[in-house]
């Protein structure tokens, strides 16, 4: 046993197993998020993905997601990774599912010269694209309005103080609402942290409890947010999302309503 297995204690290790068949090795993913901890975990089956949270918010989160990841079936197949099994004990629940090629766009962009990082936003673009024009999947309905929803969320994560926004901040929100546009499905946390790269693409969403159907602007700001004032990124970026570019106010509304969450 490693230290990683030692780690993880015998409720979850068992459950696990039972999806996976034997585990061989458990090792900590080099890259981490901030709401949970991700261990890449081979069995005598396949090599998987296991992230676990201990938060009860990051919890809910992570039970959202294996939600989405679970309704994933049926012709009209998502891009985002396949689920195995989901497992909550008392203190920590645990999300096991494929492990995916490549890396996050953001390591990819890291490690590429400067070409290749415009082939990669334009590649970024393109896929984003592609998904705001899909029709959207029947699992992904819901009743409201998702902008409403999510001013409701803003509002109760800032009465815990569990929210780095500030109330006028989302009384400014509240008030100055733009037009709506016809909603699509979106990921809800569209950074260069949660889409996978492999050989040069863009072709997978990960991290995807965000993931419903929406205001696609929200995507789109926080796709382009790291690259506003790099136009070598941004213009290729909009070679391949061409179906709509957003404005300035546009861009400032998403980026506000981001930091409550
Ligand atoms: N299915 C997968 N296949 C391969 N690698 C993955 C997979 N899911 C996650 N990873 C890796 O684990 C890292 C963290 O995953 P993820 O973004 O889901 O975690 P998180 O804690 O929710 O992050 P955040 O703080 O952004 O919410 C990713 O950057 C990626 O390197
Ligand atoms: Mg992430």
């Amino acid at each position: 046993m490693t230290r990683e297995e030692d780690a993880l204690e015998t409720g979850p290790l068992a459950k696990l197993e039972q999806a996976a068949g034997k585990v061989r090795s458990i090792e900590l993913q080099a890259e981490q998020g901030c709401t949970s901890q991700v261990r890449r975990v081979s069995t005598e089956t396949g090599t998987y993905i296991l992230k676990s949270a201990t938060d009860s918010r990051y919890r809910e989160w992570l039970r959202v997601e294996a939600e989405r990841l679970r309704r994933n079936t049926g012709e009209a197949l998502l891009p985002i990774p396949k689920f195995a099994a989901f497992h909550e004990e008392t203190d920590g629940s645990h999300l096991l599912m494929s492990c995916e090629k490549g890396t996050t766009l953001t390591a990819a962009l890291k490690a590429a010269p400067p070409e290749e990082k415009k082939a990669l936003l334009r590649s970024f673009g393109r896929f984003l694209h592609r998904f705001h024009e899909r029709p959207p999947v029947e699992s992904l309905a819901h009743d409201g309005d998702w902008l409403e929803e999510r001013l409701a969320a803003a509002r109760l994560y800032l009465e815990r103080g569990q929210s780095e926004g500030d109330g006028k901040l989302l009384d400014e929100l509240v008030r100055n609402r733009f037009a709506p546009v016809r909603q699509t499905m979106i990921h809800g946390d569209c950074t260069a942290d949660n889409v996978m790269v492999h050989d040069g693409e863009v072709y997978l969403f990960i991290d995807v409890s965000g993931m419903t159907i929406g205001d696609p602007r929200y995507d789109e700001a926080l796709a382009i947010g790291r690259f506003v004032d790099a136009p070598e990124l941004l213009e290729p970026f909009y070679e391949g999302y061409v179906r709509y570019r957003i404005s300035e106010a546009e861009l400032r509304y998403h980026e506000g309503l981001y930091e409550f969450f």
